[in-house]
């Protein structure tokens, strides 16, 4: 662990040196890497930092306001959110097709994003969380080929930094976490789970809305919350609840109801190329399903994906 704190103490002294009295910019995700880059960078240049967090509405309940208020509260920098979920919702009416979805969500995406980014581009410096294995892929610290995939995308050609910095470039994953944790990013971030980019789109089956972002938003912090009370969230992978486009019958006192069910997906897996779904016990579904059809209001009913990856991919989208 000592050699994370020398690895804080030189990086701070070297972000220190390069950036001078400059200003630097970065694309906040949410995400562990860029979370841990953000506080880095805070703590060696505090103000001079500008972080631009586009918030489309499509992630997890409270989850916008949970990393504006981490950012704001317990690191000294500028935050920028960028609330777009409106927009993004009309851009996406009528878009069933998975593959479309995502298209209409990355293009969205990148306009907002880099057109907040030449908001704020004056010179400067370009800062991303990119970590070692993205880095060898890149090439290293390339401001020309910064990546287009795993959520980050290229920049446009009119956007202008001095430099691109990456202060994680040397770091493994798990580095980065223990890093993350000394600098006193919550343990929710540090140990976030692998979260898609196009977010609740793609666990939202057939054409979203914002009445379906909230019902599942809704299913799946109660989800959540019933793992971290179990306590077997670490034997877990990745897990979330997926909103079918699919409505059944139900019985709620003496009524009959016809409203949404909800899917439970866990896996268990080393890579992500394949996965087992997670063989959480019966007590722990029993609970999350009572307590969704329960608290959630349009649920009905609640099943539990037990496919393994092949076939199935661990999103439905
Ligand atoms: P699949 O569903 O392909 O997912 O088995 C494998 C891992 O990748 C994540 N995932 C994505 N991540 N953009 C992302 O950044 C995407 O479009 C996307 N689709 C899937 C998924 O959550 C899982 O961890």
């Amino acid at each position: 662990d000592w050699q994370m704190d020398s690895f804080i103490d030189n990086t701070v002294n070297a972000l220190r040196e390069k950036i001078g009295d400059k200003k630097v910019v970065l694309g906040l995700s949410g995400g562990v890497d860029s979370s841990v880059a953000a506080a880095l960078l805070s703590k060696a240049v505090g103000k001079q930092l500008t972080c631009v967090f586009v918030d489309q509405g499509l992630m997890r309940k409270n989850e916008g306001d949970f990393v504006e208020e981490t950012f704001t509260k317990l690191f000294d920098m500028n935050f920028v959110r960028v609330n777009c979920g409106h927009e993004f919702i009309s851009k996406l009416k009528g878009a069933t097709d998975p593959e479309d979805k995502r298209k209409i969500i990355g293009t969205e995406f990148y306009k907002v994003f880099w057109d907040k980014i030449r908001e704020e581009a004056d010179g400067g410096f370009f800062a991303q969380g990119t970590i070692y294995p993205d880095c060898i892929e890149s090439g290293k610290g390339n401001a020309d080929k910064i990546k287009t995939h795993h959520n980050k995308v290229a920049m446009p050609e009119d956007i202008k930094f001095d430099d691109v910095v990456e202060p994680l470039c040397d770091l493994f994953k798990d580095e980065v976490r223990v890093v993350g944790e000394k600098l006193g990013i919550p343990k929710e971030l540090v140990w976030r789970q692998p979260f898609p980019g196009p977010g609740l789109g793609v666990r939202i089956i057939g054409e979203i809305t914002e009445e379906k972002i909230k019902i599942l938003q809704d299913a799946d912090a109660v989800f959540r919350d019933e793992i971290a009370k179990s306590g077997i969230a670490q034997d877990l992978s990745q897990f979330f609840c997926v909103l079918p486009d699919v409505r059944t019958v139900g019985v709620m006192g003496d009524h009959r109801t016809y409203d949404h069910l909800v899917a439970i997906r866990a896996v268990t897996t080393d890579d992500f190329m394949t996965a087992d779904f997670a063989r959480i016990p019966y007590d722990v579904l029993a609970r999350v399903s009572n307590r969704i059809v329960n608290e959630c209001e349009h649920i009905n009913r609640v099943v539990y994906d037990i496919t393994s990856k092949p076939p199935g991919t661990i999103e439905w989208e």
